[in-house]
């Protein structure tokens, strides 16, 4: 494999201003993207904003040798989103690379959680996804070519205690991934996720003085491949924690077929519907279609 680069190209990373984000800023820009170190630079809870992390970053990538331009727009309003993709083309001329890294924690059990606090969190993940990568899209579209990369999380995709409204955003944009890839496949436009697991500041009081051994380094080179245009894949979703880099995929089991089904047909093949064996991971809805036309037209 040739050495993965990054020479002319543009990439965005929003939450760039420390933890996993500011990793993945310099592995690009080590590897000749210009990057826009987007950052609000409030607590991990989302109060307040500072310019400070993302300057920083741009500080550092300079000291490498790189370029690399601060942006402290929040992703969580589509104002926001057209600013950073602007910021990108005002410094540059162009975006190739969207990486969905800025996050936010506001944790309660669904007894206890309220509106402010899952729309507060499903902005900045989820929709905040939306309002940057829409704008970027429409350029990546013209030029026919673009690297999407979100970031998941195993709280969505597994499920984790006092997530509710943070494991829905995250498993939000799964889907969107999934539609992204779609849409962006004649375009060669790519969309991937991430389910990082690191210690960062979002984490420490989770990991405490144990699991230095997920250094946020770790996750930077799978988003390095999957920025890149030596890769292709599209629409998945990988895990990465301390060097360990896995798939996520979303299977179908073969199941259970009855023309005149009942609710005890139900109950009786339980076992059979819940059988793993022989499962079929369908690359987009006509992936499941096919199977079910099978099944009820026998073709
Ligand atoms: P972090 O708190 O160091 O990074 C998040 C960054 O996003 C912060 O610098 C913050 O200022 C920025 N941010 C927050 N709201 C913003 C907004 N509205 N606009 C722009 N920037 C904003 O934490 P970490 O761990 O580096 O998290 C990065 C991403 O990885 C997050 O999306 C997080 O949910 C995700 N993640 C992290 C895991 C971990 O084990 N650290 C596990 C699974 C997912």
């Amino acid at each position: 494999m040739p050495p993965i680069g990054f020479e002319g190209q543009v990439a965005i990373i929003t939450g760039a201003g420390g933890g996993l984000g500011r990793e993945h800023a310099l592995e690009l820009a080590r590897r000749g993207a210009r990057i826009v170190v987007n950052d609000l630079g409030g607590s991990v809870s989302g109060e307040g904003g500072d310019e400070a992390p993302a300057q920083r970053v741009v500080k550092e990538i300079l000291a490498l040798g790189g370029e690399a331009v601060a942006d402290a727009n929040s992703v969580a309003t589509a104002d926001g989103g057209k600013a950073i993709v602007q910021t990108a083309i005002d410094a540059f001329g162009t975006v190739d690379i969207v990486v969905n890294n800025a996050g936010v924690l506001r944790d309660k059990s669904f007894a206890s959680m309220t509106p402010d606090l899952a729309e507060a969190v499903i902005a900045v993940h989820l929709l905040g996804a939306f309002y940057v990568t829409q704008p970027a899209f429409l350029v990546m579209k013209q030029k026919a070519y673009g690297r999407i990369i979100s970031t998941s999380s195993n709280s969505g995709i597994l499920g984790n205690f006092g997530q509710s409204n943070y494991g829905a955003a995250k498993m939000g944009l799964v889907g969107l991934t999934r539609v992204l890839a779609v849409e962006g496949r004649k375009y060669n436009i790519t969309a991937n996720a991430i389910a990082p697991v690191a210690k960062t500041r979002m984490t420490e009081e989770v990991f405490g003085h144990d699991f230095d051994e997920l250094d946020p380094k770790l996750v930077s080179p799978l988003v390095a491949y999957l920025a890149s245009d030596q890769c292709s894949t599209t629409g998945e979703v990988f895990s990465a924690a301390g060097g360990l880099i896995s798939r996520f995929f979303i299977g179908l089991t073969p199941g259970y077929y009855n023309p005149s089904l009942s609710a005890e047909d139900v109950a009786d093949h339980w076992d059979d519907i819940r059988n793993e064996e022989g499962y079929i991971v369908p690359e987009d809805v006509n992936g499941e279609l096919r199977k079910i036309l099978n099944a009820v037209k026998g073709s």
